[in-house]
């Protein structure tokens, strides 16, 4: 066996786990250990920026930003939790700035700060410049400052390790077993507290902004050992992702300016959002470019319509707008801005789709973007194993993978990256002084002997259906029948195929026999927890009988307070799945209607 042993020990090496890491790395020793190099990890996919009511550029406040986000939850969010992210997000941001995050300035060396969707001035209901933002690139500088951080305060880092299980003695977590990717061999690290902060799951779908390795390894481990999953109906498609690739345009684009065209020419959002137009919430702009294309007005009658930012287009709307700079002075934008400020996004456009932005319109269509639901836990990362908050002792989550819930029914764009900073660091600091508390618990008796079998039966075969041809199955399906609207005849659907191909996947056929970088098992590996994920997603999405953020029932249209202001907790009961509802916190925001 390769033994480890470590205080704590951190799965995942996005932005979540590396703040986990770095606070938990000031009094406790720290492993990190993660299925890609780190600064490779999807939080580099977060574009437009972090949001915080820094009021640099106009009036804003933290309590404006919490309001924001409640309403853009579709009232579904936690909000005591939303409360305590609003509100450190300020002086995280700063924190981030100090260890040298580089921040566009503003023109007096301030951070800049640009609108984004569904950030609003409280009063005017117009939008604020709240997402501060290094270009579009603001994940991955989150990533690179915090990776050296953690390199300076000597976290050690596992790379390219596959997490397989989580260990758990006398109902208290013990360590984990991963697979070292180049090697084939299996390695178990002992320890007194495990955070997942593993991100998505997103390669559920067929389009989908999120890169291969977002298959929801952690949460599916954890449902196959009897933890409940919150709120896994709720997962987000983001307007605007390169189409049939998927691959995302940040709404960075619509902050500075850019407008959502259909085929008729139209600024079709006026109609949906008459106050907010292309700046209202991503679960309002997804439905809206649906129902553009299903009622006949898609680019062509295709099922795509145009993001432009082109700035004879821009320019236009903001003279119709009346959009003024801080200093009152009418606002414009040149090809030089949209070079400088969105470089990463014209660079897509031109290598996915020989289009450029400056010059020619996007053509986009909603992408599988986001996870809202995830592994329950309190506002400082402790795994919650029911509805009830009881604790998983030494177990914590962090970032998307987890759900506190702070983005309820809809993220707003800009959260991901609070969420996992502001969270990561709470739950860092808990997992220290949680390991500062406790003695380390004894392992289980063969620690690896469960991995090692399921290795062994996934490589035995010597024929079968391949992982490649159920994936495609599954991501059709989901893509078709649990995405942008829904009904029960869809979903019921989706329940029987996902079913089947779970059956299929008995019979899955791992080519490659070998030890080393065998992605063929991995990715036999990654299938099975996708499929389960699929399961649960449509159940929880079946049961929900109302029609709430990123959760679009055409058959039950309505959101229906009476008897849907509460959390899902699915949970295995056997072969079957059982489901379970939590409250909602509400604080200072009574649920209303959306209005944009
Ligand atoms: O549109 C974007 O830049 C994505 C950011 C986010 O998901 O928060």
């Amino acid at each position: 066996m390769n033994y480890h042993k470590y205080d704590a020990v951190i799965v995942g090496a996005g932005g979540a786990g590396l703040m986990a890491a770095l606070y938990a790395s000031r009094g406790a020793n720290v492993a990190v250990v993660s299925k890609l190099y780190p600064t490779r990890s999807h939080t580099g996919a977060a574009q437009g920026g972090i949001g915080a009511a820094l009021g640099n550029l106009e009036e804003d406040h933290w309590e404006w930003h919490a309001f924001d986000t409640v309403k853009g939850s579709d009232y579904l969010a936690d909000q005591d939790a939303v409360d305590i992210m609003c509100k450190d997000a300020v002086d995280i941001v700063l924190e981030l700035e100090h260890m040298g995050l580089p921040f566009d300035r503003t023109p007096d060396g301030k951070i800049s700060q640009r609108p984004f969707g569904g950030h609003t001035n409280n009063d005017t209901k117009k939008p604020v410049r709240r997402a501060c933002h290094a270009a579009d690139r603001t994940g991955h500088m989150i990533l690179q400052t915090l990776y050296q951080q953690c390199i300076k305060n000597e976290v050690q880092f596992y790379d390219e390790y596959q997490f397989m299980d989580l260990l758990v003695t006398d109902g208290r977590v013990s360590g984990i077993v991963a697979y070292q990717i180049n090697t084939g061999e299996l390695h178990v690290f002992h320890c007194k507290a495990v955070m997942f902060a593993t991100g998505g799951w997103g390669r559920l779908w067929n389009i989908t902004s999120n890169a291969h390795s977002l298959t929801g390894d952690a949460p599916a481990v954890l449902l196959n050992k009897g933890y409940p999953m919150e709120d896994m109906e709720f997962f987000q498609f983001h307007p605007t992702g390169i189409y049939k690739m998927g691959i995302l345009i940040t709404e960075g684009v619509r902050g500075e300016g850019g407008v959502l065209i259909n085929g008729k020419g139209e600024r079709f959002m006026e109609r949906y959002a008459p106050t907010i137009k292309d700046l209202a919430s991503r679960d309002v702009i997804s439905r809206a470019i649906y129902l553009e294309v299903a009622e006949g007005r898609g680019i062509e009658g295709k099922d795509y319509v145009y993001l432009d930012v082109r700035p004879e287009t821009v320019n236009k709307y903001f003279e119709q707008d009346g959009i003024k700079n801080p200093d009152g002075s009418p606002r414009t934008i040149t090809a030089e801005d949209i070079e400088r400020k969105l470089p990463d996004i014209a660079d897509f456009c031109r290598t996915y789709l020989g289009v450029d932005p400056i010059k020619d319109p996007m053509p986009i269509q909603p992408t599988a973007h986001y996870a809202m639901g995830g592994i329950p836990t309190d506002a400082d990362g402790r795994v919650l194993v029911d509805a009830q908050g009881t604790i998983l002792p030494g177990a914590y989550a962090a970032g998307e993978v987890a759900c506190v819930s702070v983005h309820g029914a809809n993220r707003l764009g800009t959260n991901s990256l609070v969420d996992l900073v502001v969270f990561g660091k709470r739950g860092g600091m808990a997992m220290m002084d949680f390991c500062n508390q406790v003695d380390l618990p004894a392992l289980p008796d063969d620690p690896e002997g469960d991995v090692q079998a399921m290795l062994e039966f996934l490589l035995e075969g010597d024929s079968g259906t391949s992982a490649a041809n159920i994936r495609k199955a599954m991501q059709e399906i989901m893509m078709r029948n649990v995405g942008v609207f829904r009904t029960e005849e869809l979903l019921t659907t989706a329940l029987e195929r996902v079913r089947e191909l779970k059956k299929q996947f008995r019979t899955v056929y791992v080519a490659d026999k070998g030890k080393r970088f065998n992605t063929d098992l991995l990715e036999a590996w990654e299938l099975g927890n996708m499929l389960e994920l699929a399961e649960v997603t449509t159940l929880s999405a079946l049961n929900r009988t109302e029609s709430r953020g990123g959760h679009a029932r055409d058959d039950y249209a309505e959101r229906n307070d009476d008897d849907w202001l509460k959390h899902t907790f699915i949970q295995r009961d056997g072969e079957n799945y059982q489901i379970d509802y939590k409250p909602v916190t509400i604080g200072r925001y009574q649920p209303q209607k959306r209005v944009y």
